[in-house]
């Protein structure tokens, strides 16, 4: 028998020959969510508990066979899938989906790694409690994954990232080993934090298979306002008043640039677009611990002062639950559009909030002069300075063909640019195999030495997702 042949037969008896899958249809495994890169893997090994998880791992080092992480496979920079060698195993966290324990008095909730986050979501709610992570993709991402990219999404002006929502992890080692850090204490300085080396580690160093994360009171309301701003500048200038005029209700505040806005008339035209004219538009939510009444007087006095101060142009607040769905679902609904469009060059970059402006300004204009026609898709959460600063091929240009020629020099001249303001290359999605060779030109050397020891402290046999975030 080859050691291929001897390790499946392993981790066949360790989790069940039926979820060792090796043959039939696997692209919901291999294939990335944007559809840049297809690999092969060795198989898709899909484990039911952390003692499978570790027997696996275990199986997998002794036969000297890398594993790469998955979980919803919604990640956006190719680090989910396998390699095209077909000597990957794909673990996939998707039967791990229980909500272990939810302890109100706390506010925590742990829960395994492959439950999906809107189960997570609409569990915690009905215990009469908010987990606020909210993202375009919660009806497929699972809590590990979540994790493992340390995802923002669109509530992280109130609540910050995954990792400010998580206050303990279980973790399977590169060894096989179960660390057991599930606690759900808000004041622990016992030595090295490190649930935070495995957040945002995007798989490298270990597999995450469940974590406690932190509950908050359900708010009495949530109201949504939608608003045409004549500018990114009025947009920044609206985001401080309602910081201002909410304070810690300003739970959502989200950006769209009218060509992006477009995209979802073009590809979905049942969704209806308020304000289709204006150069840029606001999604904004305000969520109150009194009444929807004194949400709505203070989302009031916010637009009120705005268009005096002629930041907002028009505004509609929702009336309903629905109406305020629907307004969200514009906005999660762009990057769908987008990828109907075609093929595109995604950046998600954040620069200081003030900064953000300027930085399209002169990155726009950069980008004419040397690719003319370009088409920029820009949105994202400028509550948090974060931008999907995306380009989409010039019309009737080939995108494929575009992208081949062009994404390179674009993404440096982007990244040049984000460099000069001080920012980031990757604010939210991690940087996987897209954005890898990149971030040997974006972090400093001393960050990357500390990486790259922490990576061979963990996993010196390089068998966790390798290749993957930084080469060792
Ligand atoms: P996967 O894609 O399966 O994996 C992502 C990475 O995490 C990989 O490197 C993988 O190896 C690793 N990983 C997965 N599970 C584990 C585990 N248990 N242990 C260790 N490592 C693991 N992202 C944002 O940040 N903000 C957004 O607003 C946002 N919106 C999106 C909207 C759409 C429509 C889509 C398709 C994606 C969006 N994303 C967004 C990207 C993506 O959904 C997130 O990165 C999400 O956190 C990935 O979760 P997943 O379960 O799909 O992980
Ligand atoms: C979003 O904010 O919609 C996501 O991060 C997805 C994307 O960048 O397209
Ligand atoms: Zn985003």
């Amino acid at each position: 028998m080859n050691p291929f042949d001897t390790l499946l037969e392993s981790l066949r008896a360790a989790v069940g020959a039926t979820h060792v899958l090796t043959e039939g249809d696997l692209s919901a495994w291999e294939q990335d969510w944007r559809k840049r890169e297809r690999g092969k893997a060795l198989a898709v090994v899909r484990p039911a508990s952390t003692n499978e998880v570790a027997q696996v791992v275990k199986l997998c080092g002794q036969a000297g066979v890398s594993i790469v992480p998955q979980g919803g496979n919604t990640g956006m920079v190719v680090g989910s899938t396998p390699d095209a060698s077909g000597t990957q195993i794909v673990l996939s966290l998707q039967r791990m989906q229980q909500v272990r324990v939810l302890d109100a008095a706390n506010l925590t909730v742990t829960v395994e790694a492959g439950c999906v986050l809107q189960s997570l979501q609409d569990a915690c709610e009905k215990a009469g409690f908010l987990f606020p992570l909210s993202l375009a993709s919660e009806g497929s991402c699972t809590i590990g994954g979540n994790l493992g990219t340390n995802a923002g999404g669109t509530q992280v002006v109130r609540y910050g990232n995954t990792r400010e929502l998580c206050l303990g992890l279980e973790v399977v080692t590169a060894q096989g080993e179960v660390w057991n850090g599930l606690s759900g204490l808000r004041k622990d300085n016992t030595g090295y934090d490190l649930r935070h080396l495995f957040i945002g580690s995007e798989g490298t160093l270990g597999v995450i298979t469940a974590a406690t994360m932190r509950l908050y009171p359900l708010p009495a309301a949530q109201l949504t306002a939608f608003a045409a701003v004549p500018s990114l500048e009025a947009a920044v200038e609206l985001l401080g008043l309602a910081h201002r005029f909410l304070n810690a209700g300003l739970t959502g505040f989200e950006v769209m640039e009218k060509f992006a806005l477009s995209l979802v008339t073009k590809h979905f035209p049942q969704q209806r677009v308020p304000f289709q004219d204006a150069p840029y538009c606001v999604v904004l939510e305000n969520s109150d611990h009194e009444s929807e009444a004194h949400a709505r007087t203070q989302f009031e006095r916010l637009l009120e002062a705005a268009m005096e101060q002629g930041c907002v142009q028009d505004a509609v607040v929702a009336e309903s639950m629905a109406q305020a769905k629907a307004l969200w679902h514009i906005r999660e609904s762009i990057p769908l559009a987008q990828a109907q469009e075609g093929l595109n060059i995604k950046h998600d970059i954040s620069v200081a909030v003030s900064r953000i402006p300027e930085f399209v300004r002169v990155t726009d204009a950069l980008i004419q002069q040397s690719f003319p026609g370009a088409r920029m898709v820009n949105y994202g959460h400028l509550g948090d300075g974060n931008l999907h600063y995306n380009v989409q091929a010039p019309l009737g240009a080939d995108a494929q063909t575009f992208l081949k020629e062009q994404e390179a020099a674009l993404n440096a001249l982007v990244y040049a640019s984000v460099d000069q303001f001080g920012g980031s290359i990757s604010a939210e999605h991690g940087i996987g195999s897209l954005k890898r060779d990149k971030l040997e030109h974006h972090k400093s050397p001393v960050a990357l030495q500390m990486m790259r020891a922490i990576k061979t402290a963990l996993d010196p046999q390089n068998l966790m997702n390798p290749g993957r975030m930084i080469r060792v």
